[in-house]
Protein backbone atom coordinates (compact mmCIF):
# COMPACT_ATOMS: atom_id res chain seq x y z
CA UNK A 1 0.00 0.00 0.00
CA UNK A 2 1.39 3.27 -0.54
CA UNK A 3 1.31 5.87 2.09
CA UNK A 4 -1.72 8.37 1.96
CA UNK A 5 0.45 10.91 1.14
CA UNK A 6 2.05 9.61 -1.87
CA UNK A 7 1.97 11.95 -5.27
CA UNK A 8 1.60 9.92 -8.11
CA UNK A 9 4.06 9.98 -11.37
CA UNK A 10 2.47 9.16 -14.49
CA UNK A 11 4.83 9.59 -17.35
CA UNK A 12 3.58 10.94 -19.86
CA UNK A 13 5.23 9.23 -23.54
CA UNK A 14 3.99 11.40 -26.27
CA UNK A 15 7.66 13.09 -26.98
CA UNK A 16 9.01 9.38 -27.87
CA UNK A 17 6.59 9.13 -30.82
CA UNK A 18 7.60 12.98 -31.54
CA UNK A 19 10.74 11.51 -32.12
CA UNK A 20 9.33 8.71 -33.95
CA UNK A 21 7.31 10.27 -36.05
CA UNK A 22 10.22 13.00 -36.88
CA UNK A 23 11.76 10.73 -39.11
CA UNK A 24 9.08 8.16 -40.02
CA UNK A 25 10.89 5.62 -38.48
CA UNK A 26 9.84 2.69 -36.33
CA UNK A 27 12.39 4.03 -33.32
CA UNK A 28 11.64 5.12 -30.29
CA UNK A 29 8.83 2.91 -29.67
CA UNK A 30 6.65 5.11 -27.31
CA UNK A 31 5.24 1.66 -25.58
CA UNK A 32 8.70 0.47 -25.51
CA UNK A 33 9.48 3.59 -23.29
CA UNK A 34 6.23 3.27 -21.37
CA UNK A 35 7.10 -0.63 -20.11
CA UNK A 36 10.57 0.67 -19.29
CA UNK A 37 9.09 4.04 -17.40
CA UNK A 38 6.90 1.16 -15.25
CA UNK A 39 9.49 -1.32 -14.79
CA UNK A 40 11.32 2.31 -13.04
CA UNK A 41 8.30 3.06 -10.55
CA UNK A 42 6.01 5.15 -12.83
CA UNK A 43 2.56 5.18 -10.96
CA UNK A 44 0.99 5.42 -14.32
CA UNK A 45 1.52 6.08 -18.45
CA UNK A 46 -0.32 9.36 -19.91
CA UNK A 47 -0.55 9.46 -23.79
CA UNK A 48 -2.16 12.18 -26.01
CA UNK A 49 -3.83 10.65 -29.17
CA UNK A 50 -4.42 14.31 -31.03
CA UNK A 51 -6.89 15.02 -33.97
CA UNK A 52 -4.16 15.06 -36.02
CA UNK A 53 -2.07 11.96 -34.61
CA UNK A 54 0.71 14.26 -34.81
CA UNK A 55 3.03 12.15 -31.87
CA UNK A 56 0.46 9.03 -30.29
CA UNK A 57 -1.56 6.84 -33.11
CA UNK A 58 -3.99 4.84 -32.79
CA UNK A 59 -1.72 1.77 -32.67
CA UNK A 60 0.15 2.90 -29.98
CA UNK A 61 -2.61 3.58 -27.70
CA UNK A 62 -3.65 -0.41 -29.07
CA UNK A 63 -0.17 -1.34 -27.44
CA UNK A 64 -0.34 0.49 -24.24
CA UNK A 65 -3.57 -1.11 -23.58
CA UNK A 66 -2.47 -4.56 -24.40
CA UNK A 67 1.07 -3.98 -22.39
CA UNK A 68 0.68 -2.02 -19.44
CA UNK A 69 0.25 -2.99 -16.04
CA UNK A 70 -0.41 0.37 -14.32
CA UNK A 71 -3.21 2.77 -15.32
CA UNK A 72 -3.45 4.40 -18.23
CA UNK A 73 -4.43 8.15 -18.84
CA UNK A 74 -5.81 8.50 -22.07
CA UNK A 75 -5.39 12.27 -22.45
CA UNK A 76 -7.97 13.59 -25.65
CA UNK A 77 -10.09 16.53 -27.12
CA UNK A 78 -13.99 15.69 -26.40
CA UNK A 79 -14.59 14.76 -30.11
CA UNK A 80 -17.03 11.87 -31.19
CA UNK A 81 -14.12 10.50 -32.62
CA UNK A 82 -12.22 10.15 -29.39
CA UNK A 83 -15.02 9.29 -27.21
CA UNK A 84 -15.59 6.52 -29.09
CA UNK A 85 -12.03 5.17 -29.17
CA UNK A 86 -12.16 5.79 -25.22
CA UNK A 87 -15.48 3.34 -25.14
CA UNK A 88 -13.51 1.26 -26.76
CA UNK A 89 -10.70 0.71 -24.75
CA UNK A 90 -12.08 1.98 -21.52
CA UNK A 91 -8.78 2.86 -20.13
CA UNK A 92 -8.43 3.70 -16.23
CA UNK A 93 -8.50 7.55 -16.92
CA UNK A 94 -9.77 9.81 -19.72
CA UNK A 95 -8.37 13.51 -19.07
CA UNK A 96 -9.98 16.00 -21.70
CA UNK A 97 -8.00 18.86 -22.97
CA UNK A 98 -8.21 21.48 -25.25
CA UNK A 99 -7.09 20.72 -28.82
CA UNK A 100 -5.77 23.84 -31.05
CA UNK A 101 -4.75 22.23 -34.63
CA UNK A 102 -1.86 25.53 -34.70
CA UNK A 103 -0.80 25.01 -30.93
CA UNK A 104 2.66 23.67 -30.24
CA UNK A 105 0.94 21.78 -26.71
CA UNK A 106 -2.04 21.91 -25.04
CA UNK A 107 -1.66 26.03 -24.30
CA UNK A 108 -4.86 26.80 -21.74
CA UNK A 109 -7.08 24.74 -19.91
CA UNK A 110 -10.78 23.54 -20.72
CA UNK A 111 -13.34 26.48 -20.54
CA UNK A 112 -15.93 24.32 -19.08
CA UNK A 113 -18.00 27.10 -17.64
CA UNK A 114 -18.42 28.00 -21.25
CA UNK A 115 -19.17 24.25 -22.17
CA UNK A 116 -21.19 23.32 -19.19
CA UNK A 117 -24.15 20.80 -21.27
CA UNK A 118 -21.46 19.87 -23.67
CA UNK A 119 -19.24 18.60 -21.09
CA UNK A 120 -22.11 16.93 -19.26
CA UNK A 121 -23.26 14.93 -21.60
CA UNK A 122 -19.90 13.87 -23.07
CA UNK A 123 -18.36 12.83 -19.68
CA UNK A 124 -21.77 10.68 -18.39
CA UNK A 125 -21.26 7.82 -21.07
CA UNK A 126 -17.12 7.74 -19.88
CA UNK A 127 -17.56 7.64 -16.24
CA UNK A 128 -20.53 5.15 -16.77
CA UNK A 129 -18.23 2.88 -18.45
CA UNK A 130 -16.02 2.79 -15.59
CA UNK A 131 -13.40 5.83 -16.61
CA UNK A 132 -12.21 8.43 -13.96
CA UNK A 133 -12.86 11.48 -16.01
CA UNK A 134 -10.72 14.37 -15.42
CA UNK A 135 -11.11 17.78 -16.80
CA UNK A 136 -7.58 19.95 -17.56
CA UNK A 137 -8.41 23.42 -16.21
CA UNK A 138 -6.83 26.76 -15.34
CA UNK A 139 -6.45 27.24 -11.33
CA UNK A 140 -9.78 29.87 -11.78
CA UNK A 141 -12.71 28.69 -9.19
CA UNK A 142 -15.27 29.54 -11.72
CA UNK A 143 -14.05 26.48 -13.50
CA UNK A 144 -13.36 24.14 -10.60
CA UNK A 145 -16.97 24.78 -9.56
CA UNK A 146 -18.37 24.06 -13.31
CA UNK A 147 -15.75 20.62 -13.58
CA UNK A 148 -17.76 19.48 -10.46
CA UNK A 149 -21.11 20.36 -11.66
CA UNK A 150 -20.81 18.78 -15.08
CA UNK A 151 -19.52 15.71 -13.27
CA UNK A 152 -15.79 15.16 -13.31
CA UNK A 153 -14.12 13.14 -10.91
CA UNK A 154 -10.77 15.05 -11.07
CA UNK A 155 -9.16 18.16 -12.34
CA UNK A 156 -5.99 18.62 -13.83
CA UNK A 157 -4.54 22.09 -12.91
CA UNK A 158 -2.36 23.77 -15.89
CA UNK A 159 1.31 24.59 -14.53
CA UNK A 160 2.50 25.97 -17.64
CA UNK A 161 1.76 29.35 -16.82
CA UNK A 162 3.46 28.92 -13.73
CA UNK A 163 6.95 27.40 -15.19
CA UNK A 164 6.63 29.79 -17.64
CA UNK A 165 6.80 32.61 -15.01
CA UNK A 166 9.44 30.68 -13.28
CA UNK A 167 11.79 30.52 -16.22
CA UNK A 168 11.42 33.64 -17.53
CA UNK A 169 11.83 35.36 -14.09
CA UNK A 170 9.07 37.18 -13.49
CA UNK A 171 8.70 36.96 -9.84
CA UNK A 172 5.17 38.72 -9.48
CA UNK A 173 3.25 36.43 -11.84
CA UNK A 174 5.08 33.81 -10.63
CA UNK A 175 3.71 34.29 -7.24
CA UNK A 176 0.11 34.60 -8.43
CA UNK A 177 -0.13 31.79 -10.20
CA UNK A 178 1.34 29.71 -7.65
CA UNK A 179 -0.94 31.16 -4.78
CA UNK A 180 -3.83 30.32 -7.58
CA UNK A 181 -2.73 27.20 -7.75
CA UNK A 182 -2.43 26.23 -4.15
CA UNK A 183 -5.91 27.74 -3.15
CA UNK A 184 -7.51 25.86 -6.54
CA UNK A 185 -6.13 22.74 -5.08
CA UNK A 186 -7.58 22.92 -1.18
CA UNK A 187 -10.84 24.46 -3.09
CA UNK A 188 -11.04 21.22 -5.59
CA UNK A 189 -10.30 19.02 -2.78
CA UNK A 190 -12.72 20.82 -0.41
CA UNK A 191 -15.63 20.33 -3.08
CA UNK A 192 -15.16 16.11 -3.89
CA UNK A 193 -12.89 16.68 -6.26
CA UNK A 194 -9.31 14.63 -7.07
CA UNK A 195 -6.67 17.16 -7.71
CA UNK A 196 -3.72 16.76 -10.47
CA UNK A 197 -1.49 18.93 -11.86
CA UNK A 198 0.98 19.16 -15.19
CA UNK A 199 2.56 20.35 -17.68
CA UNK A 200 5.84 21.95 -18.54
CA UNK A 201 6.77 20.73 -14.91
CA UNK A 202 10.68 20.30 -14.38
CA UNK A 203 13.35 19.34 -11.68
CA UNK A 204 13.33 23.12 -11.00
CA UNK A 205 9.77 23.90 -10.72
CA UNK A 206 8.17 19.79 -9.18
CA UNK A 207 8.77 20.30 -5.66
CA UNK A 208 6.38 23.46 -4.83
CA UNK A 209 3.56 22.09 -6.73
CA UNK A 210 4.48 18.07 -4.99
CA UNK A 211 4.19 19.73 -1.55
CA UNK A 212 0.73 20.98 -2.13
CA UNK A 213 -1.10 18.89 0.58
CA UNK A 214 -4.34 17.58 -1.28
CA UNK A 215 -2.72 17.00 -4.69
CA UNK A 216 -2.67 13.06 -5.59
CA UNK A 217 -0.75 13.18 -9.33
CA UNK A 218 1.52 15.02 -11.20
CA UNK A 219 1.76 14.14 -15.26
CA UNK A 220 5.14 14.95 -16.54
CA UNK A 221 6.42 14.44 -20.31
CA UNK A 222 8.51 16.75 -22.28
CA UNK A 223 10.88 17.51 -19.61
CA UNK A 224 11.31 13.80 -18.39
CA UNK A 225 11.98 12.53 -22.12
CA UNK A 226 14.44 15.51 -22.84
CA UNK A 227 16.48 14.80 -19.67
CA UNK A 228 16.36 10.69 -21.01
CA UNK A 229 18.24 11.86 -23.88
CA UNK A 230 21.13 12.44 -21.43
CA UNK A 231 20.92 10.49 -18.26
CA UNK A 232 18.31 7.48 -19.10
CA UNK A 233 14.95 7.77 -18.79
CA UNK A 234 14.87 5.36 -15.75
CA UNK A 235 17.60 7.90 -13.64
CA UNK A 236 15.19 10.34 -14.96
CA UNK A 237 11.98 8.75 -13.49
CA UNK A 238 13.69 8.03 -10.11
CA UNK A 239 15.14 11.79 -9.45
CA UNK A 240 11.83 13.32 -10.55
CA UNK A 241 10.11 10.58 -7.53
CA UNK A 242 12.76 11.28 -5.49
CA UNK A 243 12.24 15.02 -5.56
CA UNK A 244 7.87 14.79 -5.27
CA UNK A 245 9.05 12.47 -2.42
CA UNK A 246 11.14 15.07 -0.50
CA UNK A 247 8.49 17.73 -1.16
CA UNK A 248 5.89 15.39 0.60
CA UNK A 249 7.92 14.55 3.76
CA UNK A 250 9.42 18.17 4.17
N1 LIG B 1 -1.08 17.12 -18.40
C1 LIG B 1 -1.78 17.42 -19.51
C2 LIG B 1 -3.26 17.46 -19.41
C3 LIG B 1 -1.13 17.67 -20.74
O1 LIG B 1 -1.84 17.99 -21.83
C4 LIG B 1 0.28 17.55 -20.79
C5 LIG B 1 0.98 17.73 -22.10
O2 LIG B 1 0.60 16.79 -23.00
C6 LIG B 1 0.95 17.21 -19.61
C7 LIG B 1 0.26 17.02 -18.43
C8 LIG B 1 2.43 17.02 -19.59
O3 LIG B 1 3.06 18.22 -19.92
P1 LIG B 1 4.61 18.22 -20.21
O4 LIG B 1 4.83 17.34 -21.39
O5 LIG B 1 4.90 19.66 -20.47
O6 LIG B 1 5.28 17.69 -18.97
Amino acid sequence: MLPESHVRLGVNIDHVATIRNARGSMYPDPVEAAILAQNEGADGITAHLREDRRHIRDEDIDGLIAALNIPLNFEMAATEEMQKIALKHKPHAVCLVPEKREERTTEGGLDVLKEENKLREFIKPLSDSGCRVSLFIAAVPAQVEAAERVGAAVVELHTGAYCDYYYEQNQSKYETEFENLKNMCAHASSIGLEVHAGHGLTYETVSQIAAFPELKELNIGHFLISDAVFNGLGNSIKKMKELIGEARAS
